[in-house]
């Protein structure tokens, strides 16, 4: 199982069909689509060049993150807009081998915070998805988010778009940003009505904070996936939870290097969660902005779990099987 500290064989892991969970529409905008959206809204850029943008895409911690994702996102105005990243990043992840792709997309954030309605978002993303699948032939399914910095009535009210618009390209709903305000609000009920309608429910949980998020989204939420959940490591009896009912976590060691969500590489959980068999997927979250790639995850998971070509095809393996079923 251990390898042979050999280098990372790029192409046989480009080469494994595998699904990317977790990343986020909003945070595949790189740096020549970020100002080529500011030049279309006639808005100031918040770097002049693209070597500037690359620079911009880099963060003492989470609040500077999060205003900054939450500035590309207030780039994204129009169907075209959704458009063009949806088909910019599948071509992407198709060229690292990914042959599924599931698009958190920052819904409440579009709708409460820039004044969106959600319909023309969803088909400008789903005709960007259609464009590259017809090249690529990849599946893919939106999971529209809530951010619970928002009073939690207000998303429910957002969510409604979602949940009365076209849901057949819908696999889940899911929740991003800062966990604190869980304790203040309850989002619960958003869940519960997506549930009704047949939508299971995901939750960002132990990225910052630790494994009481992750009981609560599991138990309160009703998440069967956990994106990140690398503080579910701090409780045995979370991790069980996670291990008796196969619920995945969507881990993404380079955002959690950048965000500062670990110390360090060697202080990252990832290898402790794979001995203790939580099923991991590996995931990007938003490449541009924490300047990484899949294969590039996948490299970290190599040199930092020690695993050899099975342990890379496990995880592959195990992308695939924790995706939602798109019906396609
Ligand atoms: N939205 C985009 N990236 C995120 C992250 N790393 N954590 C929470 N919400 C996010
Ligand atoms: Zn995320």
């Amino acid at each position: 199982m251990m390898q042979d500290m050999s280098e990372f064989p790029r192409e046989f892991a480009r080469s494994l069909p595998k699904a990317e969970l977790h990343v986020h529409l909003e945070g595949t905008v790189d740096a020549a689509t970020l100002l080529a959206l500011a030049e279309r809204h006639g808005v100031e850029p918040p770097a002049p060049d693209e070597a500037g943008v690359r620079d911009w895409f880099t963060f003492d911690g989470f609040p500077m993150f999060l205003e900054r994702y939450f500035t590309v996102v207030g780039l994204l105005r129009d169907p075209d807009d959704f458009a063009l990243a949806a088909e910019r990043y599948l071509q992407t992840a198709h060229d690292q081998g990914v042959v599924h792709v599931e698009f958190h997309v920052s819904a409440t954030g579009h709708i409460l915070e820039n004044g969106k309605t959600w319909a023309p978002i969803h088909d400008g993303i789903v005709d960007g998805c259609r464009r590259a699948a017809e090249r690529t032939g990849q599946t893919w399914g939106l999971i529209p988010d809530i951010s619970p910095h928002l009073p939690a009535a207000d998303c429910g009210r957002a969510m409604e778009q979602v949940f009365e618009h076209d849901l057949s390209h819908v696999v889940a709903i899911g929740m991003g940003g800062p966990a604190d305000s869980w304790w203040t609000d309850d989002f619960t009920p958003i869940y519960e009505r997506a549930r009704s309608l047949g939508l299971p429910g995901v939750a960002h949980a132990g990225e910052h904070g630790g494994a009481d998020e992750v009981r609560y989204a599991i138990e309160r939420f009703g998440a069967v996936r956990i994106q990140h959940g690398i503080g579910a490591m701090q409780d045995p009896a979370v991790v069980d939870l996670l291990v008796e009912r196969g619920i995945a976590c969507d881990v993404c060691p380079g955002s959690n290097l950048a965000l500062h969500a670990v110390e360090s590489a060697a202080a990252h959980p990832l290898p402790r969660m794979l001995d203790a068999g939580v099923t991991v997927t590996l995931g990007t979250d938003d490449p541009p902005m924490f300047h990484t790639a899949l294969l590039d995850e996948y490299e970290r998971a190599w040199q930092w779990c020690g695993l050899d070509e099975d342990g890379l095809r496990r995880l592959a393996d195990a992308s695939l099987a924790a995706a939602f079923d798109t019906g396609r």
